[in-house]
Protein backbone atom coordinates (compact mmCIF):
# COMPACT_ATOMS: atom_id res chain seq x y z
CA UNK A 1 0.00 0.00 0.00
CA UNK A 2 1.03 3.32 -1.12
CA UNK A 3 0.77 5.61 1.29
CA UNK A 4 0.42 9.58 1.46
CA UNK A 5 3.22 11.64 2.19
CA UNK A 6 1.37 13.35 5.18
CA UNK A 7 -0.05 10.23 6.24
CA UNK A 8 3.48 9.02 6.80
CA UNK A 9 4.37 11.95 8.24
CA UNK A 10 1.90 11.01 10.61
CA UNK A 11 2.25 7.79 10.97
CA UNK A 12 6.06 8.27 12.10
CA UNK A 13 4.84 11.19 14.22
CA UNK A 14 2.49 9.18 16.11
CA UNK A 15 5.41 6.35 16.94
CA UNK A 16 7.57 8.70 18.14
CA UNK A 17 5.42 10.24 20.31
CA UNK A 18 4.30 6.85 22.06
CA UNK A 19 7.89 5.26 22.38
CA UNK A 20 10.07 8.18 23.46
CA UNK A 21 10.91 8.74 26.88
CA UNK A 22 10.01 12.43 28.12
CA UNK A 23 12.81 14.38 29.71
CA UNK A 24 11.81 14.80 33.64
CA UNK A 25 10.99 18.36 33.48
CA UNK A 26 8.43 17.18 30.41
CA UNK A 27 4.38 18.24 31.41
CA UNK A 28 1.39 17.15 30.21
CA UNK A 29 -0.83 19.33 28.09
CA UNK A 30 -4.43 17.69 27.61
CA UNK A 31 -6.12 19.83 24.90
CA UNK A 32 -9.40 19.16 23.87
CA UNK A 33 -10.68 19.35 20.30
CA UNK A 34 -12.62 18.51 17.22
CA UNK A 35 -10.17 17.45 14.67
CA UNK A 36 -10.22 13.94 14.20
CA UNK A 37 -10.92 13.91 10.13
CA UNK A 38 -8.06 12.49 8.55
CA UNK A 39 -6.90 15.87 7.33
CA UNK A 40 -7.02 17.66 10.60
CA UNK A 41 -5.47 14.72 12.20
CA UNK A 42 -2.75 14.93 9.82
CA UNK A 43 -2.54 18.81 10.57
CA UNK A 44 -3.05 18.61 14.37
CA UNK A 45 0.28 16.17 14.57
CA UNK A 46 2.55 18.75 13.54
CA UNK A 47 1.91 20.72 16.61
CA UNK A 48 1.80 17.31 18.90
CA UNK A 49 5.42 16.22 17.18
CA UNK A 50 6.80 19.92 17.73
CA UNK A 51 5.43 20.02 21.13
CA UNK A 52 7.07 16.67 21.62
CA UNK A 53 10.16 17.75 20.39
CA UNK A 54 10.14 20.10 23.18
CA UNK A 55 9.77 17.91 25.84
CA UNK A 56 5.92 18.38 26.41
CA UNK A 57 3.49 15.44 26.02
CA UNK A 58 0.17 16.15 24.29
CA UNK A 59 -2.87 14.41 26.18
CA UNK A 60 -5.42 14.31 23.36
CA UNK A 61 -9.12 15.06 24.15
CA UNK A 62 -11.07 14.61 20.81
CA UNK A 63 -14.72 14.41 20.34
CA UNK A 64 -15.78 13.69 17.05
CA UNK A 65 -18.05 15.96 15.18
CA UNK A 66 -17.54 18.11 12.66
CA UNK A 67 -18.09 22.17 13.47
CA UNK A 68 -17.64 20.83 17.71
CA UNK A 69 -21.05 21.19 18.63
CA UNK A 70 -20.57 18.10 20.84
CA UNK A 71 -17.07 18.64 21.87
CA UNK A 72 -18.32 22.25 23.48
CA UNK A 73 -21.11 20.39 25.56
CA UNK A 74 -18.44 18.24 26.32
CA UNK A 75 -16.54 20.93 27.46
CA UNK A 76 -19.09 23.11 29.90
CA UNK A 77 -19.91 19.54 31.66
CA UNK A 78 -16.04 19.52 32.71
CA UNK A 79 -15.61 22.86 33.44
CA UNK A 80 -18.69 22.77 35.37
CA UNK A 81 -17.41 19.79 37.25
CA UNK A 82 -14.44 22.19 37.90
CA UNK A 83 -12.13 19.96 35.90
CA UNK A 84 -11.66 21.72 32.47
CA UNK A 85 -9.19 20.66 29.95
CA UNK A 86 -5.58 22.65 30.25
CA UNK A 87 -6.60 23.83 26.66
CA UNK A 88 -9.10 23.67 24.12
CA UNK A 89 -10.65 24.48 20.93
CA UNK A 90 -12.72 27.74 21.56
CA UNK A 91 -14.28 30.45 18.44
CA UNK A 92 -15.36 33.76 18.66
CA UNK A 93 -17.59 34.90 20.93
CA UNK A 94 -17.55 32.13 23.20
CA UNK A 95 -13.96 32.91 23.96
CA UNK A 96 -14.80 36.39 25.25
CA UNK A 97 -17.95 34.53 27.37
CA UNK A 98 -15.47 31.73 28.86
CA UNK A 99 -13.05 34.53 30.06
CA UNK A 100 -15.56 36.49 31.26
CA UNK A 101 -16.20 33.83 34.39
CA UNK A 102 -12.61 34.16 34.60
CA UNK A 103 -11.23 31.09 33.48
CA UNK A 104 -9.09 31.38 31.09
CA UNK A 105 -5.41 32.32 31.18
CA UNK A 106 -4.31 35.63 29.76
CA UNK A 107 -1.71 34.78 27.36
CA UNK A 108 0.26 38.01 28.06
CA UNK A 109 3.67 35.93 28.69
CA UNK A 110 4.32 34.98 25.26
CA UNK A 111 6.55 37.40 23.75
CA UNK A 112 4.17 38.12 20.54
CA UNK A 113 3.93 41.57 18.73
CA UNK A 114 -0.08 40.66 18.24
CA UNK A 115 -1.69 43.83 16.64
CA UNK A 116 1.49 43.35 14.18
CA UNK A 117 1.50 39.25 12.77
CA UNK A 118 -2.16 38.80 12.96
CA UNK A 119 -5.18 41.12 11.10
CA UNK A 120 -7.33 43.19 13.03
CA UNK A 121 -10.11 40.72 11.58
CA UNK A 122 -8.50 37.72 13.99
CA UNK A 123 -7.32 39.47 16.86
CA UNK A 124 -10.67 41.59 17.72
CA UNK A 125 -11.23 37.82 18.76
CA UNK A 126 -8.46 36.65 20.81
CA UNK A 127 -8.89 39.64 23.40
CA UNK A 128 -10.94 40.23 26.38
CA UNK A 129 -10.65 43.72 27.85
CA UNK A 130 -6.85 44.66 27.27
CA UNK A 131 -5.75 40.97 27.31
CA UNK A 132 -5.13 38.54 24.33
CA UNK A 133 -6.89 34.90 26.11
CA UNK A 134 -6.57 32.39 22.72
CA UNK A 135 -4.04 31.65 20.24
CA UNK A 136 -4.70 31.60 16.37
CA UNK A 137 -3.94 28.67 14.11
CA UNK A 138 -5.69 29.75 10.97
CA UNK A 139 -8.34 31.45 8.64
CA UNK A 140 -10.95 29.08 7.04
CA UNK A 141 -12.84 30.47 4.13
CA UNK A 142 -16.88 29.05 5.08
CA UNK A 143 -18.56 30.13 2.11
CA UNK A 144 -16.75 27.93 -0.42
CA UNK A 145 -17.67 25.68 -3.57
CA UNK A 146 -15.92 22.30 -4.34
CA UNK A 147 -16.32 21.19 -8.20
CA UNK A 148 -15.22 17.50 -9.36
CA UNK A 149 -13.61 18.66 -12.45
CA UNK A 150 -13.78 15.36 -14.54
CA UNK A 151 -17.59 15.27 -14.15
CA UNK A 152 -18.50 18.89 -15.04
CA UNK A 153 -15.96 17.96 -18.12
CA UNK A 154 -17.78 15.25 -19.07
CA UNK A 155 -20.65 16.77 -19.02
CA UNK A 156 -19.93 20.03 -20.04
CA UNK A 157 -21.21 22.09 -17.16
CA UNK A 158 -19.76 25.11 -16.08
CA UNK A 159 -19.35 26.32 -12.77
CA UNK A 160 -22.66 27.84 -11.37
CA UNK A 161 -22.37 31.82 -10.36
CA UNK A 162 -26.32 31.54 -9.06
CA UNK A 163 -29.04 29.36 -6.92
CA UNK A 164 -30.64 28.46 -9.93
CA UNK A 165 -27.61 27.22 -11.90
CA UNK A 166 -26.44 25.07 -8.97
CA UNK A 167 -29.61 23.63 -8.85
CA UNK A 168 -29.70 22.83 -12.34
CA UNK A 169 -25.85 21.71 -12.35
CA UNK A 170 -26.82 19.23 -9.11
CA UNK A 171 -29.57 17.76 -11.42
CA UNK A 172 -27.71 17.13 -14.87
CA UNK A 173 -25.00 15.47 -12.55
CA UNK A 174 -27.62 13.43 -10.66
CA UNK A 175 -29.32 12.39 -14.08
CA UNK A 176 -25.95 11.07 -15.45
CA UNK A 177 -25.56 8.85 -11.93
CA UNK A 178 -23.54 10.82 -10.09
CA UNK A 179 -24.37 12.59 -6.71
CA UNK A 180 -24.77 15.92 -7.89
CA UNK A 181 -24.48 17.89 -4.52
CA UNK A 182 -22.79 15.94 -1.66
CA UNK A 183 -24.22 17.72 1.07
CA UNK A 184 -24.72 15.77 4.82
CA UNK A 185 -27.99 16.71 6.69
CA UNK A 186 -26.16 17.53 10.20
CA UNK A 187 -28.26 20.73 11.55
CA UNK A 188 -24.34 22.57 11.66
CA UNK A 189 -24.00 21.75 7.78
CA UNK A 190 -27.98 23.22 6.73
CA UNK A 191 -26.55 26.34 8.91
CA UNK A 192 -23.34 26.66 6.56
CA UNK A 193 -25.67 25.68 3.07
CA UNK A 194 -28.17 28.58 4.65
CA UNK A 195 -25.20 31.23 5.48
CA UNK A 196 -23.96 30.97 1.74
CA UNK A 197 -27.43 31.08 0.65
CA UNK A 198 -28.28 34.39 2.65
CA UNK A 199 -24.95 35.72 1.78
CA UNK A 200 -25.74 35.64 -1.68
CA UNK A 201 -29.40 37.10 -1.37
CA UNK A 202 -28.74 39.78 1.44
CA UNK A 203 -25.38 40.87 0.83
CA UNK A 204 -22.50 40.80 3.20
CA UNK A 205 -23.77 44.20 4.86
CA UNK A 206 -27.24 43.36 5.47
CA UNK A 207 -26.15 39.99 6.70
CA UNK A 208 -23.95 41.50 9.73
CA UNK A 209 -26.62 43.70 10.68
CA UNK A 210 -28.72 40.64 11.30
CA UNK A 211 -26.62 37.78 12.20
CA UNK A 212 -23.93 40.03 14.28
CA UNK A 213 -26.01 42.95 15.30
CA UNK A 214 -29.38 41.65 15.63
CA UNK A 215 -30.66 44.38 13.95
CA UNK A 216 -33.30 43.27 12.57
CA UNK A 217 -35.93 46.00 10.52
CA UNK A 218 -39.58 45.35 8.62
CA UNK A 219 -37.43 45.04 4.99
CA UNK A 220 -34.85 42.70 6.32
CA UNK A 221 -37.70 40.24 7.26
CA UNK A 222 -39.02 40.59 3.47
CA UNK A 223 -35.12 39.54 2.24
CA UNK A 224 -35.03 36.53 4.97
CA UNK A 225 -38.63 34.89 3.93
CA UNK A 226 -36.92 35.14 0.36
CA UNK A 227 -33.86 33.61 1.61
CA UNK A 228 -35.51 31.09 3.17
CA UNK A 229 -37.22 30.29 0.04
CA UNK A 230 -34.18 30.03 -1.54
CA UNK A 231 -32.99 27.70 0.48
CA UNK A 232 -35.68 25.10 0.80
CA UNK A 233 -35.42 24.88 -3.11
CA UNK A 234 -32.06 23.44 -2.47
CA UNK A 235 -33.41 20.79 -0.43
CA UNK A 236 -34.67 18.48 -3.33
CA UNK A 237 -31.24 18.14 -4.60
CA UNK A 238 -30.00 16.75 -1.66
CA UNK A 239 -29.83 12.73 -1.80
CA UNK A 240 -31.26 10.01 0.04
CA UNK A 241 -28.11 8.95 1.70
CA UNK A 242 -27.35 12.32 3.15
CA UNK A 243 -28.65 12.02 6.53
CA UNK A 244 -25.95 12.58 8.95
CA UNK A 245 -23.46 12.35 6.18
CA UNK A 246 -19.91 13.64 8.07
CA UNK A 247 -18.25 16.66 5.61
CA UNK A 248 -15.10 14.41 5.30
CA UNK A 249 -17.41 11.66 3.69
CA UNK A 250 -18.87 14.14 0.96
CA UNK A 251 -14.90 15.13 -0.01
CA UNK A 252 -14.18 11.83 -0.51
CA UNK A 253 -17.09 11.32 -2.39
CA UNK A 254 -16.18 13.90 -4.89
CA UNK A 255 -12.74 13.07 -4.89
CA UNK A 256 -13.69 9.50 -5.89
CA UNK A 257 -15.19 11.01 -8.41
CA UNK A 258 -18.58 9.89 -6.95
CA UNK A 259 -20.30 13.37 -6.79
CA UNK A 260 -20.10 16.62 -8.86
CA UNK A 261 -20.35 19.69 -5.86
CA UNK A 262 -19.58 20.28 -2.29
CA UNK A 263 -20.41 22.99 -0.52
CA UNK A 264 -18.49 23.87 2.30
CA UNK A 265 -15.59 25.28 4.48
CA UNK A 266 -11.98 25.08 2.91
CA UNK A 267 -11.41 22.18 5.30
CA UNK A 268 -12.44 20.13 2.63
CA UNK A 269 -9.33 21.02 0.88
CA UNK A 270 -7.14 19.27 3.61
CA UNK A 271 -9.24 16.21 2.66
CA UNK A 272 -8.99 16.17 -1.03
CA UNK A 273 -4.94 17.20 -0.96
CA UNK A 274 -4.67 13.64 1.22
CA UNK A 275 -6.24 11.76 -1.04
CA UNK A 276 -3.60 12.93 -3.50
CA UNK A 277 -6.17 15.28 -5.18
CA UNK A 278 -4.38 18.58 -7.28
CA UNK A 279 -6.19 21.98 -7.56
CA UNK A 280 -7.40 22.71 -10.95
CA UNK A 281 -5.77 19.76 -12.06
CA UNK A 282 -8.48 17.55 -10.04
CA UNK A 283 -11.19 19.49 -8.60
CA UNK A 284 -12.21 23.72 -8.89
CA UNK A 285 -12.31 25.56 -5.64
CA UNK A 286 -14.53 28.74 -6.01
CA UNK A 287 -17.24 31.39 -4.32
CA UNK A 288 -20.47 29.77 -2.92
CA UNK A 289 -22.85 30.91 -5.73
CA UNK A 290 -23.65 34.55 -5.54
CA UNK A 291 -20.80 34.70 -2.41
CA UNK A 292 -18.29 36.11 -4.73
CA UNK A 293 -17.26 39.12 -3.30
CA UNK A 294 -17.72 38.22 0.48
CA UNK A 295 -15.48 36.28 2.88
CA UNK A 296 -16.73 34.47 5.37
CA UNK A 297 -14.72 33.66 8.05
CA UNK A 298 -13.73 31.22 10.73
CA UNK A 299 -11.08 31.04 12.85
CA UNK A 300 -9.38 28.57 14.77
CA UNK A 301 -8.22 29.04 18.46
CA UNK A 302 -7.15 27.28 21.24
CA UNK A 303 -7.36 28.58 24.76
CA UNK A 304 -5.79 27.46 28.34
CA UNK A 305 -7.57 27.00 31.63
CA UNK A 306 -6.42 28.54 34.39
CA UNK A 307 -7.88 25.82 37.08
CA UNK A 308 -7.37 22.16 35.38
CA UNK A 309 -5.81 19.29 36.89
CA UNK A 310 -2.12 19.08 37.07
CA UNK A 311 -0.74 22.97 37.97
CA UNK A 312 2.74 22.15 36.63
CA UNK A 313 1.37 22.33 33.38
CA UNK A 314 1.70 26.26 33.20
CA UNK A 315 4.81 25.96 31.35
CA UNK A 316 3.64 23.45 28.53
CA UNK A 317 0.44 25.28 28.10
CA UNK A 318 3.16 28.34 27.13
CA UNK A 319 4.88 25.93 24.79
CA UNK A 320 1.84 25.10 22.86
CA UNK A 321 0.67 28.10 22.60
CA UNK A 322 4.72 29.08 21.43
CA UNK A 323 3.97 26.76 18.88
CA UNK A 324 1.00 27.19 17.56
CA UNK A 325 1.76 30.63 16.84
CA UNK A 326 5.26 30.50 15.45
CA UNK A 327 5.63 30.86 12.02
CA UNK A 328 6.71 27.37 10.80
CA UNK A 329 3.57 25.56 12.21
CA UNK A 330 1.67 27.86 10.98
CA UNK A 331 2.89 27.33 7.50
CA UNK A 332 2.92 23.28 7.76
CA UNK A 333 -0.36 23.11 9.74
CA UNK A 334 -2.56 25.18 7.39
CA UNK A 335 -0.66 23.24 4.33
CA UNK A 336 -2.53 20.28 5.75
CA UNK A 337 -5.63 22.26 6.73
CA UNK A 338 -6.69 23.97 4.19
CA UNK A 339 -6.75 27.00 5.84
CA UNK A 340 -4.54 30.37 5.27
CA UNK A 341 -2.41 31.32 8.14
CA UNK A 342 -3.53 33.54 10.81
CA UNK A 343 0.08 34.89 10.48
CA UNK A 344 -0.08 37.80 7.88
CA UNK A 345 3.68 38.05 7.85
CA UNK A 346 3.70 34.49 5.71
CA UNK A 347 4.19 34.33 1.89
CA UNK A 348 1.60 33.19 0.00
CA UNK A 349 4.29 31.33 -1.78
CA UNK A 350 4.01 28.33 0.52
CA UNK A 351 0.91 27.45 -0.32
CA UNK A 352 -1.13 25.80 -3.05
CA UNK A 353 -3.43 27.95 -6.10
CA UNK A 354 -6.79 27.22 -3.54
CA UNK A 355 -4.92 29.10 -0.76
CA UNK A 356 -3.21 31.66 -2.54
CA UNK A 357 -6.39 32.63 -3.81
CA UNK A 358 -7.77 32.56 -0.11
CA UNK A 359 -5.05 34.76 0.69
CA UNK A 360 -5.91 37.53 -1.95
CA UNK A 361 -9.83 37.52 -1.48
CA UNK A 362 -9.14 37.37 2.49
CA UNK A 363 -7.59 40.91 1.93
CA UNK A 364 -9.95 42.07 -0.89
CA UNK A 365 -13.08 41.21 -0.03
CA UNK A 366 -15.62 41.80 2.27
CA UNK A 367 -15.42 39.62 5.20
CA UNK A 368 -18.33 38.34 7.52
CA UNK A 369 -18.07 36.02 10.85
CA UNK A 370 -19.36 32.89 9.88
CA UNK A 371 -22.38 32.20 11.66
CA UNK A 372 -22.42 28.41 11.11
CA UNK A 373 -19.01 28.43 12.46
CA UNK A 374 -19.74 29.97 15.38
CA UNK A 375 -17.66 33.06 14.69
CA UNK A 376 -20.78 35.65 15.09
CA UNK A 377 -22.71 34.61 17.83
CA UNK A 378 -22.24 32.78 21.32
CA UNK A 379 -22.62 29.03 21.29
CA UNK A 380 -25.86 29.76 22.71
CA UNK A 381 -27.60 31.90 19.96
CA UNK A 382 -25.81 30.08 17.17
CA UNK A 383 -27.75 26.86 18.73
CA UNK A 384 -30.69 28.56 18.63
CA UNK A 385 -30.26 29.88 15.01
CA UNK A 386 -28.76 26.46 14.25
CA UNK A 387 -31.84 24.43 15.24
CA UNK A 388 -34.67 26.85 13.57
CA UNK A 389 -32.76 26.98 9.95
CA UNK A 390 -31.88 23.06 10.14
CA UNK A 391 -35.77 22.41 11.57
CA UNK A 392 -37.23 24.64 8.49
CA UNK A 393 -34.79 22.81 5.74
CA UNK A 394 -35.94 19.12 6.89
CA UNK A 395 -39.77 20.27 7.50
CA UNK A 396 -40.91 21.38 4.75
CA UNK A 397 -44.67 22.56 6.17
CA UNK A 398 -42.60 24.93 8.20
CA UNK A 399 -43.19 28.24 6.08
CA UNK A 400 -40.22 30.55 5.19
CA UNK A 401 -42.16 33.82 7.18
CA UNK A 402 -42.65 31.00 10.01
CA UNK A 403 -38.84 30.78 9.94
CA UNK A 404 -38.01 34.11 10.29
CA UNK A 405 -40.78 34.64 13.21
CA UNK A 406 -38.52 31.75 14.99
CA UNK A 407 -35.46 33.53 14.20
CA UNK A 408 -36.60 36.66 15.99
CA UNK A 409 -37.62 34.23 18.60
CA UNK A 410 -33.98 32.52 19.02
CA UNK A 411 -31.96 36.08 18.99
CA UNK A 412 -34.17 37.46 21.56
CA UNK A 413 -34.21 34.31 23.46
CA UNK A 414 -30.67 34.22 24.03
CA UNK A 415 -29.74 37.23 24.73
C1 LIG B 1 -14.85 23.66 12.11
C2 LIG B 1 -13.41 23.91 12.40
C3 LIG B 1 -12.61 23.58 11.24
C4 LIG B 1 -13.00 22.23 10.67
C5 LIG B 1 -14.46 21.89 10.69
C6 LIG B 1 -14.84 20.46 10.44
O1 LIG B 1 -15.65 24.01 13.18
O2 LIG B 1 -13.23 25.25 12.74
O3 LIG B 1 -11.26 23.68 11.56
O4 LIG B 1 -12.05 21.33 10.62
O5 LIG B 1 -15.07 22.30 11.85
O6 LIG B 1 -14.49 19.63 11.50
Amino acid sequence: MRLSRPFCHWLIAATLTATSASPSWAAKVEALHWWTSDSESAALNVVKESLAKQGHQWQDFAIVGGGGGSAMTVLRTRAMSGNPPASAQIKGPDIQEWASLGLLQPLTPLALDWERIFPATVTQHLRYQSEHVAIPFNIHRVNALWLNKAIFDELKLTPPQTWDEFISASQTISQAGYIGFAHGLQPWQDALLFESVVIAELGPQVYRQIFVEHHITPSHDQKLVAAFRQFRALRPIVDDQAIDRNWDTNARLLAENKAGMVLMGNWVKGELQLLGLVPEKDYLCLAAPGNGQTFSYNIDTFVFFKHHQGTDAKQAQQALAETIADPEIQIAFNQLKGSIPARQDISPAHFDFCSQQDIKDFKQFERVPSLAQGMANTGLTQNALVDVISHFFNHPRVTPEQAVQQLHVAIKATQ
